[in-house]
This record gives structure tokens, C-alpha cells and sequence, in this order.
């Protein structure tokens, strides 16, 4: 559910009009509706109240802008970060560094160093290697860092390949079967506070079968670990529970996921640590954008629109589907291709897909653009940096300029030698 709704036959974030947005602003542009972030990480946080220790991380990966984690820090969301940079963003957002969980497979010594000093919550190990590095430099600044080893379960989890993570081919966590003996490895190392496993099996999942598949195993190695007399007191069962893209596509929601984790749980008596991203920003945001013209096609016509793979990448990337509609429909449609104006074949959003008429100068959204959109964007073409809005009833705010390509101009240096 969320807050874009046609009133008067023009669509509106909550009660803003998009068409004074697009004349304001200009397009493209993210718009974000403060109600329907609010709502998603409510739904999400009193679905999960049914288990008895729980500590919510939200993905700043899906969506870091400031004013969507200021909204989530007031929701009492803690953060999953994966740099020095979205751990500041978390920071000054006003999440306290206690609630920081710090992912990645690839944290740097000086990443380590200035969360350690920064007071992060807990470092999510990837490795045996990574484990052993930051123990070291927790000891050597007079630190106990906390931690939990990230395995691979080795479990597929039915998305997109790109975007798939527990399995053994992948690059994340430890092997399974050698994790019971990093943990062992690890947790008598000063500077170190192993307390718990973690995992996190891939991104728009649309299933709970692979996910509890991957639990049940997570749940055995903790009670191996256990046996062997080492403390597990946390466990990090990720993010991943995917949204519906396509109108009338069926998703978990998030009571069922919270049914089955209690089920799958029971007995563990351990904190169980979430990292929901898109769950909670995908249907808070579109991606406002003018068609420039409508040219012929051999079989379609071309829509063409302001907007493009740098402003949205997940169509070129993964072949998502985005919703596409009209912001003032005509009452028709016809059948097209929806492509941007970057100069290579892979900006095409859709490809003979019904969709509502449009014409030039007309504008038009694509939905559910609120998880891994503007935070993914670039300035391929050199084209500006898509800004966004953020709506609240009838406020709205612009809470990331455009930054336009003279801006990144003036960055860039001719060196003597070549003048
Ligand atoms: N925790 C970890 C360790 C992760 O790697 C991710 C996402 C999450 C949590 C949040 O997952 P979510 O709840 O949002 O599914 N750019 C891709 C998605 C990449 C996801 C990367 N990791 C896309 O546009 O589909």
C-alpha cells in the first residue's frame, strides 16, 4: 500500500500534485511520501513484536538519503551500513553508533578503525581473515569490538543472479561447514566479542521457503556452537523480503514472515537481528520523468523519456520491471518501448509493454523507484544527478539537489603537462 493516488485524474504524492513537483523541480526526480515510509517500517516492526528480542537495522544501502533515515531513526530502526560513508549518513541522522551494524565483505582497516572509534554496534565478519584484522585493531586502540560471523548457507534463494547471495559460489560469508571452527578460532582473540552467527541469502526474495531453509541450518550451527561452549546470544537474520514490482504480483507479507521466523526461532533464546531495506523504502518513492518525444519504431513506438539508466539502473541491470503510468492518463493505452536517452541499448525500461497513452511533454512515474534508485544513480552521459523530494501531506521538500554536470565539471583538473 502506499500514497500515490490519482485525485482529479492527476496522480498525487499523498496531497501534492506531481505535475507542480516536475514545474518546480523539473524531472527527472525521485518523489518520496513520508506516510508511506512510515507505514512500511511500522507495519514491518509491530509484525516482528511478536518475537520476544529484536533489533531492527535498516539497509541504508536501499535508500540513504538524510531526511528517508531521520524518518526511520524516529521509527526506533537502528542501521546495516556497508561503508564509512553510510555510516555517517546513519550518524548524522541521529542513529546512535550502538544501533550501527556494520556489513561488507570488504571493510577497510581505516572503515574499522573509525567506526571502532565511533562506537558501532557490531561488525558483521565475513571472514575468518577479517575477523582477525579487526581484533587487532580493536586491541591495539584499547577496544573490545563486537562481532557476529557471517556464514553462507549455501541455500538458493530464487532471485535474480545478480542479486543472489547464500550461495556457496558467492562471495559472502564462510563456508558452512568450516564456520563452527572460524567461530571457535575467533572467539578466543582479545579485542574480539564474537556473539553471535549471521546471514543474508539475497535481495527481492518472493518466497519464505529458502529463507527458512537457511534459518533452520543457521539455528543447527548455533546450537553446535553452542555444545561446544561458546556463546551465541545474537542472531542476524538479514533482510531480502522482496515487494511487488508488477501490479497484482503476490509477495509475503510481512505477518508471514513473522509467523515463520517465530516458528523456525523458537527455543533459540537469542536476540534475532533484521537488515530490511527495500521492504521498507520500495513502494515510498517514483521516479517522476517527461516523455521528450515519441518516435516510430519498427514494430512499437518509442517512448522516450528524461529519465534514464543512470537515474534508474535496475531495469539495464537486473531486467526489473518498474511500473510505468501516466501522470494524468488519457484513458488508453497502447503498446511500446520505454527507453531513456543514453546513448547504448541497455536504457530501455520496458519493451512492448501496455501502458498508458502519452505524447510529448507529458508526465509519467515509475512506480516502486523508492528502494535502490536514486542511491544507484550516476552521471553516465554526463548528465545531472537525479535530485529528490520528499513529501509529507501537503509539504514538500527538496531533499537532494540536482547536481548538474558543471558542478562535476568543476571538479576535474587538466594537469599542467598536458596544457
Ligand atoms: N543485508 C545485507 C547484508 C545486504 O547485502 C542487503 C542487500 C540487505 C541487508 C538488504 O536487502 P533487502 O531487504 O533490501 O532485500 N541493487 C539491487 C539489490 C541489492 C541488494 C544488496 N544487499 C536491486 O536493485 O535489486
Amino acid at each position: 500500500m502506499d500514497h500515490f493516488e490519482y485525485r482529479g485524474g492527476v496522480l498525487h504524492a499523498e496531497d501534492v500534485p506531481l505535475p507542480l513537483i516536475a514545474a518546480e523541480v523539473g524531472t527527472p526526480v525521485y518523489v518520496y511520501s513520508r506516510a508511506t515510509l512510515t507505514r512500511h517500517a511500522r507495519v514491518f516492526r509491530d509484525a516482528l513484536s511478536v518475537l520476544p528480542r529484536v533489533h531492527l537495522a535498516f539497509a541504508v544501502k536501499s535508500n540513504p538519503n538524510l531526511a528517508v533515515l531521520k524518518v526511520l531513526a524516529a521509527e526506533g530502526y537502528g542501521a546495516d551500513v556497508v561503508s564509512a560513508g553510510e555510516m555517517d549518513r546513519a550518524l548524522a541522522a541521529g542513529i546512535p553508533a550502538a544501533d550501527v551494524v556494520f556489513s561488507g565483505v570488504g571493510k577497510t582497516a581505516a572503515e574499522m578503525r573509525s567506526a571502532l572509534a565511533a562506537g558501532c554496534g557490531q561488525f558483521n565478519l565475513e571472514s575468518e581473515e577479517e575477523g582477525e584484522e579487526l581484533a587487532e585493531i580493536a586491541a591495539s586502540m584499547g577496544f573490545v569490538a563486537t562481532a557476529t560471523l557471517r556464514i553462507n548457507p549455501d541455500v538458493d534463494a530464487g532471485t535474480h543472479a545478480k542479486i543472489s547471495t547464500g550461495k556457496a559460489e558467492n562471495k559472502f560469508g564462510v563456508p558452512y561447514d568450516r564456520a563452527a571452527g572460524i567461530y571457535a578460532r575467533l572467539s578466543g582473540r582479545p579485542g574480539l566479542n564474537l556473539r553471535g552467527l549471521a546471514l543474508h541469502i539475497g535481495s527481492q526474495l518472493s518466497k519464505l521457503d529458502p529463507l527458512e531453509a537457511a534459518f533452520i541450518k543457521a539455528g543447527a550451527l548455533m546450537q553446535a556452537i553452542r555444545a561446544e561452549g561458546f556463546a551465541v546470544t545474537h542472531m542476524d537474520l538479514g533482510g531480502g523480503v522482496g515487494v511487488p514490482y508488477k501490479a497484482g504480483e503476490v509477495f509475503p507479507q510481512p505477518a508471514e514472515y513473522a509467523a515463520m521466523i517465530a516458528r523456525v526461532t523458537d527455543g533459540w533464546d537469542a536476540t534475532l537481528m533484521f537488515e530490511p531495506g527495500r521492504l521498507i523504502t520500495g513502494n515510498t518513492g517514483v521516479l517522476l520523468t517527461e516523455v521528450v518525444r515519441v518516435k516510430q519504431g519498427a514494430l512499437h513506438p518509442w517512448v522516450v523519456v528524461d529519465a534514464a539508466m543512470n537515474d534508474l539502473a535496475r531495469p539495464a541491470m537486473y531486467d526489473a520491471w518498474h511500473d510505468f503510468s501516466a501522470v494524468t492518463p488519457k484513458g488508453e493505452t497502447m503498446t511500446a518501448n520505454i527507453v531513456g536517452p543514453i546513448c547504448e541499448s541497455s536504457d530501455t525500461f520496458a519493451m512492448a509493454r501496455e501502458i498508458d497513452v502519452v505524447a510529448r511533454g507529458d508526465l509519467a512515474v515509475f512506480r516502486t523507484a523508492g528502494a535502490y534508485g536514486a542511491t544507484m544513480a550516476n552521471t553516465y552521459n554526463s548528465r545531472p544527478m537525479v535530485p529528490e523530494v520528499m513529501v509529507d501531506g501537503a509539504k514538500w521538500a527538496v531533499v537532494a539537489d540536482r547536481i548538474e554536470p558543471s558542478t562535476i565539471l568543476s571538479a576535474e583538473r587538466v594537469p599542467e603537462w598536458l596544457e
